[in-house]
């Protein structure tokens, strides 16, 4: 069958067995590949939606070992800190931005004008040469790993903030762009802040200016409203932020992050004593809206839940650095059972990958080692029996990926554009290729030294290998999901666009 997207607005027309003549892109998508049938590769419920996970089999002459899959959706990834991935010793969460965090970004501009406290270029040319190669590195990098939209902290430099959003435009990865806000000199260092609530503002509104006449119906790049978090942000900053976001029709996302440290927690409250909790912080300056991304939310309490689900605020779960800075275990079915909407994120560099397809399988293990955790450690008392988990907590395969696409696409508020393959989303897609089947003839007892890396070459990428070819799609996936990498990410497509490929 052919497989139908417009040219014109990247958006999927139809599967059907007709070709279009007049349609390039279909063209393009159906010479090398038959598209056979959907298959249920994954079922299940997430916040009462059905999780269906559908993937469209692709057929090529040798074996059906390819699919369509939605593309990912990074909800929380920081951009210049990808030099930083792997790296954070034995810190925690406001230790760890001392030592590594802030040393990094800072490299990515100058201070701001010591006179006017602002930045004097828009000009992304004018990020440091190292800021725009690493930026387009992070594009590359997680474009390889599937990922089709990311949600990105910059840095507080108006030009490498730019700089991104232009590499983001031209590369055709679609992204959110926050230029990062961080005014509190008792906690920010002097060689890396705003120097006033109104620099915070007036910088922001230069990158948002910027990237909507970068691409003024934001088919693309869009930008997002960035306080770092409560303890980097003055109380008028908090203010005049959530008032900027406000002011724009629809209004602008906002992201930050919060409740992911138990320090952080302590801090919060002597920061902000009036305050009924680190929530009610954001709330009272409405940065608590359906279009906030919050990242981390490992120790909200049930009337921070429930203030976030009545905001119908959205909730990054970033497990892999949750776990690598000793945060916490973030109770993920508690939030879902609750109708809070949840999606991934990788949290480079907390995270030390960019790739979201390992978010999923940190989400996994994590929600497991929450389920074998002593009744105590967990957040429900109605599993508080003293005889173990009954293993609510755990997250199936099937739901991480839930969340890594559909999730995380309710969470960017475009639910009905990306996610999955209903008629009319947008063509933002990954090829994923599975292992083959081939055996080598011989027995390895009669080859030389080194045939036996020629057969694993032959025996195609990670994450599959359906050595009977008996599996069923579901456990196909399953593997994928357990054991697969980038080298299973045949090609990458954003509204249409062939992004990455790779022989
Ligand atoms: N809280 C404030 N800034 C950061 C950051 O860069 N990463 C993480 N994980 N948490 C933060
Ligand atoms: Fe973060």
């Amino acid at each position: 069958g052919a497989l139908w997207v417009s040219a014109a607005d990247g958006r999927i027309q139809g599967w059907d067995w007709q070709a279009s003549d007049d349609n390039a892109f279909a063209e393009l998508m159906t010479r090398n590949y038959w598209v056979d049938i959907d298959a249920v590769a994954a079922q299940g419920q997430v916040n009462g939606h059905d999780s269906k996970i559908k993937v469209k089999i692709v057929t090529t002459n040798e074996e059906q070992n390819e699919f369509f899959f939605p593309g990912f959706i990074d909800t929380h990834i920081h951009a210049p800190q990808y030099p930083n991935a792997g790296l954070f010793g034995s810190s925690t969460l406001l230790d760890w931005l001392e030592t590594y965090t802030f040393p990094v970004e800072s490299r990515f501009g100058s201070p701001p004008d010591s006179k006017t406290g602002h930045q004097t270029s828009t000009d992304p040319r004018d990020a440091p040469i190292l800021a725009q190669q690493i930026y387009d590195q992070v594009i590359s990098r997680t474009l390889s790993h599937g990922t089709t939209c990311a949600s990105y902290y910059a840095t507080n430099h108006v030009p490498a903030t730019n700089a991104l959003a232009t590499l983001c435009y031209i590369r055709g990865q679609r992204a959110f762009i926050g230029r990062v806000c961080m005014d509190n000199p008792d906690f920010c260092v002097d060689y890396y802040r705003d120097f006033s609530a109104n620099d915070s503002l007036v910088a922001t509104r230069q990158t948002i200016e910027y990237i909507h006449a970068l691409d003024p119906e934001g088919n693309l790049v869009k930008p997002i409203v960035t306080p770092r978090f409560a303890p980097t942000c003055t109380r008028p900053a908090l203010q005049s932020l959530g008032d900027l976001a406000a002011s724009y029709s629809p209004p602008l996302h906002i992201q930050t992050h919060i409740s992911e440290n138990i320090n952080e927690l302590a801090l919060v409250k002597e920061l902000f004593p009036e305050a009924d909790s680190y929530a009610a912080v954001y709330d009272k300056y409405n940065l608590l809206t359906p279009r906030t991304i919050l990242a981390h939310a490992v120790h909200l309490t049930a009337d921070e839940r429930a203030l976030i689900r009545a905001r119908d605020s959205k909730i990054s779960h970033c497990p892999a650095s949750n776990s690598v800075l000793g945060s916490g275990i973030c109770p993920v079915r508690t939030l879902l059972d609750e109708g809070i909407t949840v999606g991934l994120g990788t949290d480079v560099s907390g995270g030390y990958s960019p790739s979201i397809l390992e978010a999923a399988r940190q989400a996994c293990l994590c929600s497991r080692l929450l389920a074998q955790s002593a009744p105590w450690q967990r957040d429900n008392p109605k599993d508080a029996d003293g005889n173990g988990s009954d293993g609510r907590e755990k997250l199936s395969v099937s739901e991480s990926l839930y969340l890594a696409t559909r999730g995380g696409a309710a969470v960017i508020d475009m639910a009905r554009d990306v996610g999955g393959f209903e008629m009319g989303m947008l063509w933002d897609v990954q090829l994923i290729r599975l292992g083959g089947v081939k055996l080598a003839k011989k027995s390895p007892l009669d080859c030389v030294v080194g045939d036996g890396s020629a057969d694993l070459v032959k025996a195609g990428p990670v994450g599959n290998v359906d050595l009977f070819g008996t599996e069923s799609w579901e456990e196909k996936i399953q593997k994928w999901v357990w054991s697969g990498d980038d080298r299973n990410v045949k090609a990458v497509w954003v509204g249409g666009r062939l992004v990455h490929s790779r022989v």
